[in-house]
């Protein structure tokens, strides 16, 4: 059945309260998404202000990387602590004064230190947004909602794309930047009065032995007859993963799923896509197409993101991962060698510039139906329950410090190979990841977890050249 029919069906059985809790949770991944996607067109403008060497447009654009490995790697602890619902308001609280900060900088130090503040709120809002939505999810539609988040991640960044439109200096005649900046305020605010609506999670509840409050949250998104049930189960599960901590992440049978999600981590920012995210107004600048006309085409970027990961979520339950992984890097890595060829051939601004351009567009193409959403999907599969949190953690803390290198290379990179290698250089990366996704990662469609733990464990007890991980279609060797 595929996630649409599955998310029509569980229509009809679970309350439509599941839903809301999602779409309000998921408003997170909108402003880790909107935070990407606004310094692009921003970039044009804050090279106005302030004179930005390709050094400092990086520094500009990473610095709310810093601030998210920060986030991400606090996120679950806080979440533990406060709860999922505290979390959240705090996270669009402080995403809310670092919009306002970040459009009133007097000075580049200023505009960098906000956009870490707000990178904060970012690494928190992708770690407690999944969190919230799997949590209280039924499990029969638990993977469908999760996709949630990295759907509204890329509605986010479309709508940054719009904002940084509607506020070019062209159109409205304004110092463009700070109002785009500012704007991230708008969905903040509307995030932290959706908390107003949002339950505290059922499972938070009860680790913390509010068991009664945890039973009237399940009364209202499960039926009558399932609460207690469901109570009895987490309390089970929450004692054994008490058990798991960081240091047995490196236990040796846990070690293929490690490297699986930390490569993933690794391999989505390297196959380059936030270089075309982030710089996308700038490379269409460079090719030849003025201000205004780079806006526009970034818009189409955005557009093609979304829809593609709204195809990915119809594909992902009949064709799978493994599929989705290796057709979208071997596309991304022709599209990023015709990207390449581009810059070497007479004529940008005409025919060869619109080929440029129809290949970025591709390229983000085949990266949204897989890399995008299938690397935090699989990062919540392919773990054993008790190191899951510290798992999702570790690779989520990767993808963010992978991300700010990345942001951070670019535009030097650029400047000193040209566009053309460096474009190349990337490609080269999604080849390679191409290579690793064929021999080390799982294929876990139709697989409950239980059963890829399992295998884990038979294949470590089998030797290296066994098993799932190691032989990554999912055939068990039994
Ligand atoms: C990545 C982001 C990226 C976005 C693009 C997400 O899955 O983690 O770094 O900007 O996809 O859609």
């Amino acid at each position: 059945m595929s996630v649409l029919d599955r998310l029509a069906n569980a229509e009809r059985e679970h309350s439509r309260f599941v839903y809301v809790i999602a779409a309000i949770a998921a408003l997170n991944g909108l402003l880790f998404g909107f935070d990407v996607g606004v310094i692009s067109g921003a970039l044009l403008y804050i090279n106005e202000s302030f004179a930005l060497s390709p050094f400092l447009e990086g520094v500009v654009t990473s610095s709310v990387l810093v601030g998210a490995m920060i986030g991400a790697a606090t996120g679950g602890t806080l979440a533990d602590r406060f709860g999922r619902r505290r979390l959240t308001l705090g996270g669009a609280v402080v995403f809310f004064v670092g919009s306002f900060g970040m459009a009133l900088s007097p000075t580049l130090a200023w505009l960098i230190g906000w956009r870490v503040v707000e990178g904060v709120a970012v690494g928190v809002a992708s770690i407690v947004g999944p969190l919230l939505i799997s949590e209280t999810a039924p499990s029969d539609i638990r993977g469908a909602l999760g996709f949630f988040q990295q759907l509204m991640i890329t509605v986010g960044i479309l709508l940054a794309y719009l904002i940084n439109y509607v506020f070019a200096p062209e159109f409205l005649g304004i110092i463009g930047w700070r109002w785009m900046l500012w704007f991230g305020a708008v969905p903040a605010a509307v995030l932290a009065l959706g908390t107003y609506y949002l339950p505290e999670s059922p499972r938070w509840l009860i680790e913390h032995d509010r068991i009664d409050e945890a039973r009237t949250v399940l009364s209202c998104i499960r039926d009558a007859d399932d609460v207690d049930e469901e109570i009895e189960d987490i309390r089970e599960v929450s004692e054994i993963e008490e058990k798991g901590d960081l240091s047995d992440l490196l236990e040796p049978w846990v070690r293929p799923a490690l490297i699986a999600g930390v490569g993933l981590a690794v391999i989505q920012q390297v196959s380059g896509i936030n270089t075309i995210i982030y710089y996308a107004p700038t490379i269409l600048n460079n090719i030849g197409f003025g201000n205004i006309a780079s806006l526009v085409g970034t818009i189409g970027v955005g557009i093609v993101n979304v829809l593609l990961t709204v195809v990915a979520i119809l594909l992902v339950d009949r064709v799978g991962r493994r599929p989705l992984l290796l057709v979208g890097t071997g596309g991304m890595t022709v599209m990023l060698g015709i990207l390449g060829l581009g810059f070497f051939l007479p004529g940008l601004s005409g025919v060869v510039g619109y080929v440029t351009l129809a290949s970025m567009i591709l390229y983000v193409a085949f990266y949204a139906i897989s890399l995008g959403p299938v690397f935090w999907l699989l990062i919540s599969e392919i773990y054993p329950l008790r190191i899951r949190g510290t798992a999702e953690g570790v690779a989520s803390v990767c993808n963010w410090g992978a991300n700010f290198v990345v942001a951070l290379a670019f535009l030097p990179l650029i400047n000193r190979l040209g566009e053309g290698p460096s474009f190349w250089l990337l490609g080269g990366f999604c080849l390679l990841a191409f290579v690793f996704i064929y021999s080390r990662v799982p294929e876990t469609m139709g697989r409950s977890l239980e059963d890829i733990e399992a295998d884990l464990r038979e294949n470590a007890m089998m030797g290296p050249d066994s098993g799932s991980v190691e032989s990554p279609a999912g055939e068990r060797s039994d």
